[in-house]
């Protein structure tokens, strides 16, 4: 089974992390020489390609034609009827789908509301726009962004909302649609994470003016690299195209400056490939997460992640919280004796965006109207999350985390 490793995080924590004390002598623990849960880790991801999917790529090689062509346009077919979006456009990565959504919905000097909680692309493809982020805190519960934090926020400038549905959630999409419609904004939902994720028993891709997607090697939907956009308006739908490929409208006629941000058919068949699979995997996550939920809140200390009313999350990660008031550790050491009992994690994000060096000039109150980001950075932890989780596995996370939990409670 073959594992990647997730983003690095590009920064330490922030200089207000709670500092690493002095833990009690247990001499049981895996991290102070004891016998670990496991003597073989959890595989915190599960990225292999199937035979399919390499057979695919292989027919692809094989002909000759690995431009954009036949399997782009079958990816974006399936994954329009799947996400219940009019068109969907395949595009290099995530990023460059962002910036091909962003460019025709608002202007350079427009404010747009962003999450203070999300991955840096949601917001460093609104400042490459030459958009001005107006950072919006999260929601304690579901850790989306707060609208009603975004209504406080709106200003006289403001065209435009980029909303992540971060971990694989759907944020409160009727909230988003809803102050848009008041104050005429543009919606941009970022769903990197949330492939195959419904709002309402309908697909991510009904709502919004464009919705953007990754697939990168780890997400759920994986090709290496690879993104896309689905959206229901025609109009649109062209001008993406357009920019996606140097704005040409006939052989070598340009009718605008446009990019080249296309994907290939390498790409697109691995992705076909895999898209075979990704109901029976999303719905294995689901069921991962329903395990999750049982054994955290079965022990004192932590928080479960809570979805969005009316919404499926299609469980990119499974974050949970410590309190760090119940316990006599930070969660970075909680987390380090986890891994030597031989559970995995990772911290999806280590500091909220108000306290990225990127954003520093957006940003004039060091992240204080973000409390709830700024208190998340130190609370959360990815447990293992894919679809190929054993029993085996469940008990050994769930042994580990109780093993950890009474050796350090207060
Ligand atoms: C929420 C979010 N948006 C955008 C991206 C960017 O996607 P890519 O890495 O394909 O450019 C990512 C990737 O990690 C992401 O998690």
């Amino acid at each position: 089974m073959a594992t990647a490793a997730p983003h690095a995080a590009p920064h330490a924590a922030p200089t207000t992390a709670p500092h690493t004390r002095p833990l009690p002598a247990n001499p049981g623990l895996a991290i102070n020489g004891g016998t670990p849960v496991s003597a073989a880790a959890v595989p915190f991801m599960q990225t292999a390609l199937a035979q399919a999917d390499i057979d695919a790529a292989v027919a692809v090689l094989k002909s000759g034609m690995l431009r954009a062509w036949k399997k782009c346009e079958e990816l974006e077919t399936r994954m329009a009827q799947m996400s219940s979006a009019r068109h969907a456009m395949t595009c290099a990565n995530g990023t460059c789908a962002l910036q091909l959504a962003y460019e025709p919905l608002f202007e350079r000097g427009d404010d747009v509301l962003v999450p203070a909680w999300t991955y840096i692309a949601t917001v460093s493809m609104v400042v490459a726009r030459g958009g001005n982020p107006i950072f919006v805190d999260a929601l304690p519960d579901t850790m989306q962004i707060d609208m009603a934090d975004a209504a406080r926020k709106i200003t006289p400038r403001t065209r435009a909302i980029a909303a992540t549905h971060l971990y694989g959630c759907p944020v409160d999409i009727d909230a988003v649609q809803a102050l848009a419609a008041k104050h005429n904004l543009k919606v941009v939902y970022d769903a990197a994470q949330a492939h195959l994720a419904t709002y309402k028993n309908k697909g991510i891709g009904a709502f919004g003016d464009a919705v953007t997607y990754s697939f990168y090697a780890t997400k759920n939907l994986a090709t290496g690299e690879g993104g896309m956009i689905t959206c229901n308006d025609d109009a649109l739908a062209r001008q993406i195209k357009l920019l996606r490929s140097h704005g040409e409208t006939d052989k070598y006629l340009h009718e605008q400056v446009g990019y080249n941000y296309r994907m290939n058919d390498i790409t697109g068949a691995i992705g076909c490939s895999r898209l075979d699979r990704l109901e029976a995997e999303t719905k294995k996550r689901q069921d991962a997460a329903a395990r999750y939920d049982k054994i955290l809140s079965s022990i004192p200390g932590f928080t479960t992640p809570k979805t969005t009313p009316g919404a499926t999350s299609a469980y990119h990660l499974y974050i949970a919280r410590i309190d760090p008031t119940k316990f006599l550790c930070t969660r970075d050491q909680f987390c380090d004796a986890l891994k030597a009992e031989g559970v995995p994690t990772a911290v999806h994000y280590p500091r909220p965006l108000t306290r990225q060096p990127a954003f520093s000039q957006f940003v004039k109150d060091g992240g204080a109207s973000c409390p709830i980001a700024e208190k998340l950075c130190h609370q959360v932890f990815a447990l293992p999350m894919h679809h190929g989780l054993t029993d085996e596995h469940f008990k050994t996370v769930e042994a580990a985390l109780r093993k950890v939990a009474d050796a350090y409670r207060a």
